[in-house]
């Protein structure tokens, strides 16, 4: 499903028993997508996520018993009862022993399942050692933070494997929830109120993100990419993104910068290095780099940013970029300048 999203070439993997488990179970749900590659929260590939499985599976093992168990009586009983009409079931009301012990097993799965569960919490627990970045929640894309560092990533961020990853969440209009399935949890983006969420992310690869709280009518248009990498990666992929724009070669690409900055896209979009500073919309400084196009509601080509420029809202109803009318060739131009922005 966002297979083709990917600018990189290796996607998530799975690995050892657990994950074949999981991946027997997830077999229903998958034949059910019919053929979506889905980020499915049982192909965990960060500490949380794995626990959780874990927690998942022992939960699932219990009740399953529990189901059997009570389906093979009431299937005995059945079988051994049948043919006898005229013969009363003997009576238990009253049976002070029965109901001590129809009372207690119950309470001990409970309890049983309780401990389980907050245990897995615990581990789950990291200590605060400062978040590497902030997520703001905004319709309908992600907004990712660097400010020590100096630059925003929208829709695609990366971190390091096998490295705690610690997150501020905010949001800067409506309850949105930051949520990569395979990392496991998710958290509340709540306007005026910064949550946390600590994990680590445990094999490389790219991962899909999503919004998990209805927050509008593109809240299923609101994805991004989760990108694990080993250290160097990251340190060359920090030291791309603070770098400024790249200045454009093509005919097409220097006549767009200066389309750009004349039709206004600067009072809500910034490119680092140029004179545009806005603030409400993504930072376009490296564009050309991202795999998608409207948080991944379209593959990054020029063809696709062509069709977004010309008419975001038959491509994303109700977003916040607006149609702006421009000569044909000017859209050409504007696209040949951010396809540049690598
Ligand atoms: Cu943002 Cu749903």
């Amino acid at each position: 499903m966002f297979g083709p999203f990917f600018k990189r070439s290796h996607g998530p993997r799975s690995r050892g028993a657990a994950a074949a488990l999981a991946a027997a179970l997830a077999v229903g749900a998958a034949l059910v997508l019919a053929g979506c590659e889905s980020p499915s929260i049982l192909r965990a590939e960060g500490s949380a996520g794995s626990e959780i499985v874990a927690l998942a599976i022992w939960i699932f093992a219990i009740l399953a018993f529990v189901l059997l168990t009570v389906w093979g009586l009431l299937v005995f009983v059945i079988v051994r009862g049948r043919r006898r009409p005229e013969s009363e079931a003997s009576q238990t009301k009253g049976n002070l022993r029965i109901e001590i012990v129809w009372t207690a097993i119950p309470a001990v799965i409970v309890t049983v399942l309780f401990i389980l569960t907050v245990y897995t919490t615990e581990q789950i627990a990291l200590p605060d050692r400062g978040a590497q970045f902030t997520a703001v929640g905004r319709q309908w894309w992600w907004d990712f933070q660097f400010k020590e560092l100096g630059f925003k990533a929208p829709n695609e961020v990366y971190v390091v494997r096998e490295r705690p990853t610690s997150i501020d969440v905010e949001s800067a209009d409506v309850i949105h929830s930051f949520w990569v399935p395979q990392m496991g949890g998710k958290v509340d983006m709540i306007p005026g109120h910064v949550n946390h969420i600590r994990f680590v992310p445990l094999t490389d690869g790219t991962y899909l993100g999503e919004c998990s709280e209805f927050c509008g009518a593109q809240h299923g248009r609101m994805r991004f990419l989760f990108v694990v990498v080993p250290p160097d990666e990251y340190s060359a992929w920090v030291e791309r993104q603070q770098q400024p724009a790249a200045e454009p070669t093509g005919a097409d690409a220097v006549a767009g910068k200066t389309v750009i900055s004349s039709v206004g896209c600067g009072s809500c979009h910034a490119i680092r290095g140029t004179g545009l500073k806005g603030n409400f919309g993504p930072d376009l400084t490296h564009f050309g780099s991202r795999g998608g196009i409207a948080a991944y509601t379209l593959r990054n080509t020029p063809e696709n940013l062509l069709r977004w420029i010309q008419d975001p809202q038959a491509v994303k109803p109700e977003c916040n970029m607006p149609n702006v009318p421009l000569p044909r060739q000017q859209q050409k131009e504007l696209v040949a300048y951010l396809e540049e922005l690598e």
